[in-house]
């Protein structure tokens, strides 16, 4: 059972994101309006169906747990959740990405609840532009979190910039310095189309992953890394740091080839591909089955089947993908 998740183009998929909330404490202009609406109780899955999940990918193969959001943190109890997951035989990690507003807080139950990896996303070190481009005034609270986080004995804390032109790309390297100076890595993303948003043009504020490594290259000398850490950055080294500068690129690098990994999302379905629909609805199985009958484990190999190879993200378009990012958690 352990070799059942393989998909269709060979790919091993051994690594699953799990959103365990859409609703957050920000409305990131990129992400979602400003009048966002969110999913009612009776939609989502409980906590116990999430860990019940997780526990059968764990047992069919799966190493690698991330979990997100919305903002995972605001969901009440995840640390009973993510402790469960994380004592869980056969995982190797179990990671949490998170906008860090509840991490001066929490980061040190997650530490003890055995999650081994954080990224926050910081996409600003200015707190006007934080309100402008979050519409929420935590700016300090999330520093705050940063800093409380990096200095925990963690496998590693990553920050995450989604990097938009002419808003945030003079910041490059003050972003890429704060993080190296804390001991954490960072990750530079060229934004994706998901969902429709009124006030934001995706468009026009593409950086590509490119740009941002030529910028960084006036300060930096950088090598490119063949590290990996199971998702899809693409690491630089740094001479004279012993930590890393990546791209996400899902634009100007392709990197779907490699791909091990497919999502639940907070309404129970198991998604495929980011930029894709295909899916299969597991919260019906779960409650329409018994737990040991095997109908899960079938639902999840039949899903797999239907596993595309690739995105077909394009900026000039209107979104093709109406689900926000909130609700798979990127
Ligand atoms: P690690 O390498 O484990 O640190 O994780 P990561 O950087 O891949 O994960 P994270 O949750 O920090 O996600 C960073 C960004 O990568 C988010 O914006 C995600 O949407 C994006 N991302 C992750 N996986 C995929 C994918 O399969 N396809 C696309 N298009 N984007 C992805
Ligand atoms: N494109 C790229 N990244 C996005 N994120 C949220 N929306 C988008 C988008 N449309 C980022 C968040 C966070 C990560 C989980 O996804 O900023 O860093
Ligand atoms: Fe919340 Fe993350 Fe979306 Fe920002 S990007 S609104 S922090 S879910």
């Amino acid at each position: 059972i352990t070799d059942a998740l393989i998909d269709p183009f060979g790919r091993k998929i051994d690594y699953l994101r799990i959103s365990v909330t859409d609703r957050c404490d920000f409305r990131c202009t990129y992400c979602m309006d400003e009048d966002a609406s969110f999913l009612s109780r009776e939609h989502i899955l409980s906590l116990e169906e999430i860990v019940h999940v997780a526990k059968t990918f764990i047992a069919m193969g799966t190493k690698h747990i991330r979990i997100t959001g919305g903002e995972p943190l605001v969901r009440k109890n995840v640390l009973w959740a993510l402790e469960q997951i994380a004592n869980t035989e056969g995982l190797e990690e179990l990671t949490i990405t998170t906008n860090g507003s509840q991490l001066s807080k929490m980061a040190k139950d997650l530490l003890n609840a055995g999650v081994s990896r954080i990224n926050i996303s910081l996409d600003t070190l200015k707190r006007d532009r934080f309100l402008a481009l979050t519409r929420k005034d935590k700016f300090q609270q999330v520093i705050d979190g940063i800093e409380v986080a990096s200095q925990l004995p963690f496998k590693r804390v990553k920050i995450n910039a989604v990097m938009l032109k002419n808003h945030n790309d003079d910041e490059l390297y003050d972003l890429a310095k704060f993080s190296l100076d804390r001991n954490m890595d960072i990750s530079f993303i060229e934004e994706m189309p998901l969902g429709a948003i009124s006030d934001h043009n995706r468009a026009e504020t593409y950086l590509s992953s490119d740009d941002v490594i030529d910028q960084l290259s006036q300060h930096y000398s950088l090598t490119p890394s063949d590290i990996k850490t199971g998702g899809p950055t693409r690491y630089y080294h740094v001479d004279g740091s012993s930590h890393k500068i990546g791209v996400i690129s899902p634009h100007s690098h392709n990197f779907c080839d490699t791909c091990n990994r497919i999502r639940l999302t907070v309404e129970g379905r198991l998604l495929l591909c980011l930029g894709n629909e295909h899916s299969k609805d597991l919260k019906s199985v779960i409650r329409n089955t018994s737990p040991n009958s095997g109908a899960l484990e079938s639902a999840i190999i039949e899903a797999l089947a239907l596993k595309p190879q690739q995105h077909h993200f394009n900026l000039d378009e209107a979104p093709q993908i109406l689900r926000f990012m909130s609700a798979t958690g990127g």
